[in-house]
């Protein structure tokens, strides 16, 4: 099969939303329009697990415009725009996603995408290489692969760690043109956008609660006090406390913010961060979210399993009554809030991440020789590059060290005048 998306005939309005993209993505669209002449991608098979949104269109259309032939799975049962997933299939992608899907369906999807036989695969989570190290594919001939995501990374440099990985994989996730922007601002408000769309609560003066202070948890908690929340930072890692404090934010133990937070949202990387032990503690009316990769930060089960009601309120809330006549709200079941009641990251931060994934592919297709088996990061050259061709879509203009001034930043020998 081809194809699997909820319905062709959304591929109008998915090209709509893919217009919007692209002319919200100069930097991608510029290495687009190279890829166009240059074909450096030609006749390479793509496997994508990605968020199918419109920043993931218009990324395919760049490795395609490229030369090569994209098979694109989705990277989280809700996250999929079909309308977007229908004008990628118009464009001869092959597209194996639907909103909404079950986890049979989800995985049953991969399958079908890496049918395909990859030379290089895109991951958002590492639930392609993972599935691909499983045992079922014996004959591999993938190059190379990139990793959009921090837990992806983890994943993937713990079975490097472990001496299994079979092939070279390039950290997206940790470009700082990729970390220092989509992780932080990204985050940042599309996990508001997505409680506010699915809740249209007012944030001003209400207690917000971020377990987790990397990236996402620091661009979410600038963007909530923003907003007139008040902040609440829980850490498990000194450093990153540390951080959170001295950023001006309340620091404390979960089970202590359990009683006083309004808002919750988990953004670690880890499980079962908020628990049925913590919502039987916490104010009627609470409302939990997650915006980490995967659906374990909130034991959503648990919680459900301590509830004596349970009712779908509106789209992506659900009230759950607890045993003391308390009801907390759950959003999207614990997946991701940004990607799931909104759009995700806007289009202006993923231009550079997606730069890095087109980029990266083409620095794998091109070094795959001198690659081995482990987790690299993007080239700082790739790296700088992106950077300077984004503040050039800008309008942005830098100085430029003197000759003087570069010879003083190597030397050693001037110190007090
Ligand atoms: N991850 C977060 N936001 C995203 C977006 N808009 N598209 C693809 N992946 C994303």
């Amino acid at each position: 099969m081809k194809y699997s998306i909820k319905d062709e005939r959304l591929a109008e309005k998915g090209e709509h939303l893919l217009k919007w993209a692209e002319d919200h993505m100069p930097v991608l669209m510029s290495i687009k329009k190279r890829f166009g002449s240059e074909k450096p991608l030609n006749g390479i098979q793509i496997v994508a697990c990605l968020h199918v949104t419109k920043e993931t269109g218009v990324l395919v259309r760049t490795l395609m415009a490229g030369g090569a032939d994209v098979a694109l799975t989705a990277s989280n049962p809700l996250s999929t725009q079909d309308e977007v997933a229908a004008a990628l299939v118009k464009d001869g992608a092959n597209v194996f996603a639907w909103k909404g899907q079950t986890k049979e369906e989800y995985y049953d999807c991969i399958k079908k995408a890496l049918a395909f036989e990859p030379q290089i695969t895109m991951d958002d989570g590492a639930d392609v290489v993972t599935e691909l190290h499983s045992g079922g594919y014996k004959k591999l001939r993938v190059i190379g692969g990139t990793e959009e995501t921090t837990t992806g990374v983890v994943r993937l440099k713990a079975m490097a760690a472990k001496g299994v990985l079979k092939y070279p994989i390039i950290a997206v996730n940790n470009a700082e043109t990729k970390w220092d922007f989509d992780n932080i601002y990204g985050t940042g408000q599309s996990t508001i956008d997505g409680i506010l769309r699915a809740t249209n609560v007012l944030l001003a003066g209400k207690t917000f609660v971020i377990a987790g202070y990397g990236h996402c948890g620091k661009g979410l908690a600038n963007r909530a006090r923003g907003m007139g929340a008040h902040v609440v930072v829980t850490e498990v890692d000194p450093m990153k406390a540390l951080k959170a404090a001295m950023d001006g934010f309340e620091v404390m133990q979960m089970r202590q913010a359990a009683k006083v937070g309004d808002i919750f949202v988990t953004a670690t990387g880890n499980k079962n961060v908020l628990t049925k032990e913590h919502a039987a503690v916490m104010k009627d009316g609470a409302v939990l979210a997650n915006t980490g990769h995967f659906n374990v930060e909130v034991d959503v089960k648990g919680i459900i399993e301590s509830a004596k009601g349970r009712l779908k309120m509106r789209d992506y809330v659900e009230e759950l009554t607890l045993v003391n006549g308390n009801r907390v709200y759950v959003l999207a079941d614990g997946r991701l809030v940004n990607l799931a009641a909104a759009e995700g990251h806007p289009s202006e931060v993923m231009d550079m991440s997606f730069a890095n994934q087109a980029l990266a592919a083409e620095y794998i297709f091109n070094n795959a020789k001198k690659l081995e088996p482990t987790v690299y990061d993007v080239p700082k050259e790739i790296d700088s590059h992106i950077a300077k061709l984004k503040l050039e879509t800008m309008g942005i203009k830098i100085d430029k060290m003197t000759k003087e001034q570069e010879e003083y930043v190597k030397g050693w020998s001037e110190g007090t005048e």
